[in-house]
Formats: C-alpha cells, sequence, structure tokens
C-alpha cells in the first residue's frame, strides 16, 4: 500500500514539474535572440571573456583602481550576477565606468541569457 502511495506522489510531482515547464515556455511568447549559435550560454565560452576585456583591468585579483573586489573565477562572478546585470545596464552608475566604453548590447544580452539559462560553468 504504501508503495503504492510513493508511486502515485512521485507521478504527482513529476505532472507538477512537467506543467512548471511548459507554463515558463507560455510566458515566454518571443523567442530570446541568440547570438551564441550552440544555444548554451557558459561562463567558460561566453561570459569570462567578457571580463577579461571589460572588467579585470579594476576587478582583477587583488582589484585595482578603487575596485571593490575581484571578477576572475566563476564563482565570483556567479555570486553577483544580480548586481552585475543592474550595474552593467545602469545609466547613472555604470559599469565599466567612463570613460571607458560600455558593453555592447550583445554583451549585456549574453549575460542575462546566462543567468535566466542557469548560470551553467562549461
Ligand atoms: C576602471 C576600473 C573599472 C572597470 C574597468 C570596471 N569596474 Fe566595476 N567597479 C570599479 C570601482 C572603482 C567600483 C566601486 C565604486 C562603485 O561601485 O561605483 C566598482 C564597482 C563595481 C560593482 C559593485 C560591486 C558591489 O558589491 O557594490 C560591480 C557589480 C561592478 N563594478 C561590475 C563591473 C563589471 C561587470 C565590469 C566590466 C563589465 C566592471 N565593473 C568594470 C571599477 C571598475
Amino acid at each position: 500500500m504504501n508503495f503504492i502511495k510513493s508511486i502515485f506522489v512521485i507521478l504527482c510531482i513529476s505532472a507538477l514539474y512537467t506543467c512548471s515547464s511548459d507554463s515558463t515556455d507560455d510566458l515566454t511568447p518571443t523567442p530570446d535572440p541568440d547570438p551564441d549559435p550552440m544555444g548554451t550560454v557558459t561562463y567558460e565560452a561566453d561570459i569570462k571573456p567578457i571580463f577579461t576585456n571589460n572588467c579585470i583591468q579594476c576587478h582583477g585579483d587583488p582589484p585595482t583602481q578603487g575596485a571593490p573586489k575581484p571578477y576572475v573565477t566563476y564563482n565570483q562572478v556567479k555570486a553577483d550576477v544580480n548586481i552585475i546585470i543592474s550595474r552593467i545596464n545602469s545609466t547613472t552608475n555604470p559599469m565599466p565606468p567612463s570613460p571607458n566604453s560600455p558593453l555592447s548590447q550583445a554583451q549585456k544580452t549574453l549575460i542575462q541569457q546566462w543567468r535566466d539559462g542557469g548560470l551553467l560553468e562549461n
């Protein structure tokens, strides 16, 4: 009896899981623009090069020029992803700071997609 109950519970959970995935898809009617032909955004392939070219001259390890922290490893970037996204999109307090040029829209989109896709490392 308990065994049958467990099977039933597992079936319910998988049904719920399937439903919630479907409704997430429904909430995204327009497909995201996808600059990565493989469709998967990863830290090593897509995100690290953006930081290497635009951020680590200040956010190195140790950080320089008044930057508060390093952004050189996967865990450091992952831990701050929300504040990073808000600062790269900020018009009043942008990162990188002027006179450095801001990230391109494609680079901002990639970082956003990386977060939305679950912050994959590889
Ligand atoms: C020219 C040096 C410089 C560059 C390049 C630079 N930063 Fe910064 N960053 C700073 C300084 C200085 C601060 C601290 C002052 C502030 O918050 O504005 C800072 C703060 C931040 C903060 C806030 C951290 C916190 O915990 O409050 C984030 C997030 C950030 N930077 C992200 C980035 C990202 C992402 C890039 C690259 C796209 C970048 N920065 C490039 C100098 C830099």
